[in-house]
């Protein structure tokens, strides 16, 4: 079965799974959400707050609906939200829901799979990476079909803070954070701009009163989700608008650049894991990822993160095998 263009299926009715329903459906874009939970009444009580204003004035009149997993069959994009996520007072490292989230997002796997191979996966569920490797493999999933949301939030976050420190809109920044959704990623300072302008420039052109602090800002790039956690008690917000900018470059078919969490397929000499690279998004996933040029820096910082995800992949493996045993 072909996909219907538009179809969005969310797996998980948490605070992610609902942030992600309410800001899908506020992009007026998709004709047909449809919330899957293993608790049918929860997903009920988000389809229900959510769905009944589309009686609003600007606000198409989506279909919004509980449903199964057989929804997966014609759906043009899955968002997995589902599992555990990290709580406040508790581990701040998404690694440690590894054990956790392979056997509930194995599970999850065995059932789309079983309706489709078609659809664009967004993975939200942690740790991004390590899942979004492990169940393309396992499930043989076309991996230009499924991504994490990887470093998107991050280099969102990234771009505002260099933004504010220079007094422009983030939307004028260009540069990525890159590799691991968590403690590895890294920014490769020689490709950050703003309108041009290279890093070792700003202070000069914005009237800084030093340089941009390259530690300081990587450093806070990293503790924010987790500050956040521990202020608020979960976040939504933030991943939730990265997956719709990212269901907006799928279902209209955009070409653009995202930083994003992809099976890496040669890239940089590496095929054995999944991290976030630049990936140009359209219709039917990712088209292109781009190779940017590393300095030596950059290039021993994706090594550190290609080690460590390797290491989480192999622990997946083994919690994987344990399962099939
Ligand atoms: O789901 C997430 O990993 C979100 C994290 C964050 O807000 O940093």
């Amino acid at each position: 079965m072909s996909v219907t263009y538009g179809k969005l299926v969310i797996i998980g009715a948490g605070k992610v799974g609902d942030a992600v329903l309410n800001a899908a459906l506020r992009m007026n874009l998709l004709t047909d959400i449809v919330m899957v939970n293993r608790n049918r009444d929860k997903a009920l009580g988000a389809v229900l707050d959510a769905s009944h204003t589309t009686a609003f004035e600007y606000s198409t009149n989506a279909s919004v609906r509980v449903g199964d997993y057989e929804d997966c069959r014609d759906a043009h994009v899955i968002v997995i939200t589902a599992g555990p996520s990290i709580v406040p007072g508790g581990s701040q490292d998404r690694n440690s829901l590894l054990q956790a989230n392979v056997e509930i997002i194995d599970g999850i796997f065995a059932k789309i799979t079983h309706f489709t191979k078609e659809a664009v996966i967004i993975m939200i569920s942690n740790p991004l990476d390590v899942l979004t490797y492990v169940m393309a493999k396992k499930y043989h999933y076309p991996v230009s079909r499924i991504f994490g949301t990887g470093t998107l939030l991050d280099t969102a976050r990234f771009n505002r803070m260099l933004g504010d420190l220079c007094g422009v809109d983030a939307k004028n920044v260009t540069g990525f954070v890159l590799g691991e959704h968590g403690a590895t990623s890294f920014i490769p300072w020689n490709t950050v701009n703003i309108v041009g302008v290279p890093v070792e420039e700003m202070e000069k052109k914005f009237g800084l009163v030093a340089a941009p602090d390259r530690e300081k800002l990587l450093h806070d790039t990293k503790v924010i989700g987790p500050n956040i956690v521990q202020l608020k008690g979960y976040t939504s917000a933030g991943v939730a608008v990265a997956a719709c900018r990212l269901i907006g470059a799928v279902v209209r078919n955009e070409h653009s650049v995202v930083p994003i969490s992809t099976v890496m397929t040669g890239q940089y000499g590496i095929s054995d894991v999944a991290m976030s690279l630049p990936c140009v998004v359209g219709r039917d996933g990712i088209e292109q990822t781009i190779e940017l040029t590393l300095d030596e820096q950059g290039k021993r910082d994706l090594e550190i993160c290609h080690r460590h995800l390797r290491e989480l992949i192999d622990e997946a493996q083994k919690i994987e095998k344990k399962l099939a045993d």
